[in-house]
This record gives structure tokens, sequence and C-alpha cells, in this order.
């Protein structure tokens, strides 16, 4: 009997997580809940937030849905994983203790320092006068971090020792990210290069991913705040086997063990965001040098929109695999292709934003080969008056019979592509980018070249 699929989320990871999973063959319906316009190409989008839990599980349970997939890292914090196995029902994602090593910053910090695992030095507090002092001692350039969830914005690099004093006040004593930031950790600030690395664990093994990287900063050249990522690239072209090997035994495998030890073992993807510190011809041997940023307990996005691009393998049997403990026994493959992902942002974002503003050219990008567009912030505009400038007087919903496509988020499109090698996915997906549009469409023009550069920088391996 072909299987029934919930995905539990709205974003461009999702669309590219139903997207692929559509696929399978042995794949019969998804829903997805609550989904988006893009979403509704390949499954059947549910008015359900991602974050009732009650709700999802009633839904698995009426319609006998035989395996729920997790998107993003609400849910998992708040134990949707416990709760959907406690009622019998299948679930890919880590439980709520294993995903603290996410959703607790201090939490991960320790397991790191305990376990060995190279990160960036650090020091927790709760106290702001302690933390104060302790700022006062290390100096500029530090970086402060609210402990819990904070939408991607509770991390502050502060270049001065007054910017760090001002994070510390916004944080511990206005509160601007709520509880999330009455417990701080503050830590060294890391140079070099960011790169993503992904596990799909079973709980007693896991298995690599090719490397990925995002582009974190609104603006070319790593400029302006940072976002919750707008530009990826898979695989990586400058990577060797030494790196992926390093990382998979010192930080990787560590890790689960560590939470193993705590009696959480780590089912689902893990995430570790790192940073390859020293200089390129250090990356090239492969050697030393690699540090976590900071780990996160699901798939990153948008570097899953590049990952869905170049699978090979169905991804029903992965993530089956991860859930009946058979991860051991199977072989992950991907296509020899490079991908990329653009993100196109609504004007402002990370900051305010408008929304509803009409968007135009996705099926004419679409029909470029090796082109996919995944939705993030989308909605169909209905009853009039459908946009006004602005967005606020226009009516916003996920209702498909409304066919006027409108912005409704920060990240709105991913427009991924795949090529033989990098600069051609990304020529593609940039010409792909052309063709859209929306009122304020903005996106970051140097997608992968970083890594073109070093790629093209004398005697590198790859
Ligand atoms: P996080 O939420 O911990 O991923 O942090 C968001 C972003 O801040 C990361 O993707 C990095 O670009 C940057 N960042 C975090 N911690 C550090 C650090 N210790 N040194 C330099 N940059 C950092
Ligand atoms: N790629 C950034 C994130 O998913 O958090």
């Amino acid at each position: 009997m072909k299987k029934k699929i919930l995905i539990v989320g709205s974003g461009s990871r999702e669309n590219a997580l139903a997207w692929k999973l559509s696929q399978s063959p042995r794949v019969g319906k998804i829903f997805i809940a609550p989904g988006n316009p893009g979403t509704a190409r390949f499954s059947e989008n549910l008015n359900i937030n991602a974050t009732d839990i009650n709700a999802l599980i009633e839904f698995a349970q009426k319609n006998a849905a035989d395996l729920t997939v997790v998107g993003p890292e609400d849910p998992l914090a708040l134990g949707i994983v416990d709760a959907f196995l406690k009622q019998g029902l299948k679930i890919w994602g880590p439980s709520k203790a294993a995903a603290q090593i996410e959703s607790s910053k201090t939490f991960a910090k320790e397991l790191m320092k305990k376990n060995n695992i190279p990160t960036a030095e650090f020091e927790t507090f709760s106290n702001y006068n302690e933390a104060i002092k302790y700022v006062e001692t290390k100096g500029a350039p530090i970086v402060i971090k609210a402990s819990g969830l904070a939408l991607g914005k509770g991390v502050t690099i502060c270049k001065t020792l007054d910017e760090a004093k001002g994070a510390l006040k916004a944080a511990m004593v206005d509160k601007v990210f709520g509880d999330s930031g009455s417990e701080v950790v503050i830590e060294e600030f890391l140079e070099g290069m960011e790169f993503s690395a992904h596990a799909f664990c079973d709980g007693k093994t896991f298995k690599m991913l090719p490397f990925s990287q995002d582009h974190k900063k609104i603006f070319d050249g790593d400029q302006g705040p940072n976002t919750g990522g707008i530009g990826t690239i898979a695989p990586l072209p400058w990577t060797t086997d030494e790196l992926i090997n390093q990382v998979s035994e010192k930080i990787v495998q560590p890790t689960l063990e560590g939470l193993k030890n705590l009696s959480s073992p780590f089912t689902g993807l893990l995430y570790p965001g790192l940073m390859a510190t020293g200089s390129p011809s250090f990356l090239k041997r492969g050697t030393g040098g690699v540090k976590v940023i900071e780990f996160n307990c699901r798939f990153g996005g948008p570097e899953c929109e590049s990952y869905m691009r170049i699978l090979k393998t169905d991804l029903l049997d992965i993530l089956e695999a991860c859930v009946q403990g058979t991860l051991d026994k199977m072989k992950i493959e991907w296509h020899p292709l490079f991908a990329c992902c653009i993100i196109l942002c609504s004007k402002g974002y990370p900051d305010k934003y408008d929304k509803g503003f009409p968007i135009t050219g996705i099926e004419a990008a679409e029909k470029m080969e090796d082109v996919v567009v995944f939705h993030a912030g989308t909605a169909y505009s209905s009853s009039p008056p459908l946009f006004q400038k602005g967005g606020q007087g226009g009516v916003i919903t996920n209702d498909l019979s409304a066919k006027a496509l409108a912005t409704a988020g920060g990240r709105v499109l991913g427009v991924t592509a795949t090529g033989n090698d990098l600069k051609s996915a990304l020529n593609k997906a940039y010409a792909a980018v052309k063709l859209i549009h929306f009122e304020g469409m903005h996106y970051r023009g140097d997608i992968g070249q970083k890594s073109l550069f070093l790629l093209n920088t004398k005697g590198a391996k790859y």
C-alpha cells in the first residue's frame, strides 16, 4: 500500500521536502500543515499550525498517516516527537530532549565542552552584571547569544565593547527576545569560512550528506544584518574527503555519543553550522581548525532546497530508515551535480517589510531547464482590493480558489537550479531569477562566489 505522509511546516524547506517525497513511487498522498501555495502543487495543504501538536495528532490519527515529517525547530522544541510516539504514531525528528541541542545554546555548549567538540570559547550568564564584567575582561570583537530560540535573531556580533554592552542590556534587561534571552552565551568571535554539515541519524548510526553553504547576511559581500539564510550551494566544490571525515569523527560522532549518554539519542537530521577557521590553504589540506558555531536539530533552510535537487535516493526510504533504526543498511546516493538556491526576499527583510505585492514570472522561470522554484512566504490574495501599495490592505489567504499570488513573508521564493558544475548551476538560477518579479524584490547577487574563489585559487583540490 502506498504511504500517507504528513509534513509539518510552511517554508521553502518544506516545499522542497514535499517535492522530493512526491517523486517516491511508494508515496500515495502528502498532507502539509499548513503549507503554502507552492506545496499545494504536490500535497494537500491543511489549516493546522505547525505548532498545534494536538490538532496534528488528531489529523494523523483520523487520516491514518504512515509517517509525519517535521521541518522546523519550533514543534520539535515543543516535544511534537514525544507526543506522537506516545500515541503510537510514526514521526521523523528528534525528541524534545535531543532537540535541546538547538533550543538551548547553553545545553549545546555544555555538551560540546564535555565531549571535547571544537567550538568557540564561551561562558554562560544569567546575571547581567556578571555578563558585563566578563565582556569588559574579554574585549571586542565578541559574540552575544540569547540562549533560547529567537527566530535566528538572537545572535549579535559585537565589534566594540559598547555594542556588546548594548546587546547584553537588550537581551537581559529589556528582554527583547523574551525569556529566550534571560540566559546568554558570550563567546569568542570566530573568523573564517562558514559552511553547513548535515547528517541523517537513526539514534544509533548516522550518514553524512555532502557539505553545503548558506549565506546569512542580507547584502552582497556579507554585509548588513543576519537573516535566516538567503542562498545556498551544495555540494561544496572545495571540500576534501579528509575534511568530511574530520567533521564526521570529531564533531558529529561525539555529539551523537554525548546525546546518547544523556539518554537522549538523536533521530532525524543533525545540522552542525561550522566555521573553517584559518587560511584557505589550510582548508584545502582539510586538517584541523573546523569549529562548531551552533547545532540545529532539523534540515537547514535553504540548504534543504539545494539538497533535495541532488538527492538520488528515495527520500522516504531514508526517513523510514531513520525512524526504524536501519540507517546502517542504507546507501544514500547523490546525482553527480551541483545545486544552488537563491532566496528572493521582501524589501526590508530581515527587519520590517510589507506584504501583498503580486508575484509574476514563476511559470516562465520553471520552464527553464533544471530550474525549480520553491515557495516560502507566498499566499493567494483574495477579495478586492487584491493588492494595495504597502500590502497591508490586501487580504492574504491560503485559499487556492483565489488565484492571484502575492508576497506574504520575508523570504518569498527559493529559486533552485542544478548544473554539472557550480558555475552553470548558478548561471541558470540567476537567469531564472531575472524572469521573476514583485515590488521590492531583493536577493544577493554573489551566492557561491566565495566558494568559487576558493576553488579557483592556486593549488585547490576538491
Ligand atoms: P547562530 O544562530 O548561532 O547560528 O548564529 C547566527 C550566525 O551568527 C551564524 O550563522 C554566524 O554567521 C554568526 N556567528 C555565530 N556565532 C559566531 C561566532 N562565535 N563567531 C563568528 N560568527 C558567529
Ligand atoms: N540555514 C540556516 C538555518 O536553517 O538556520
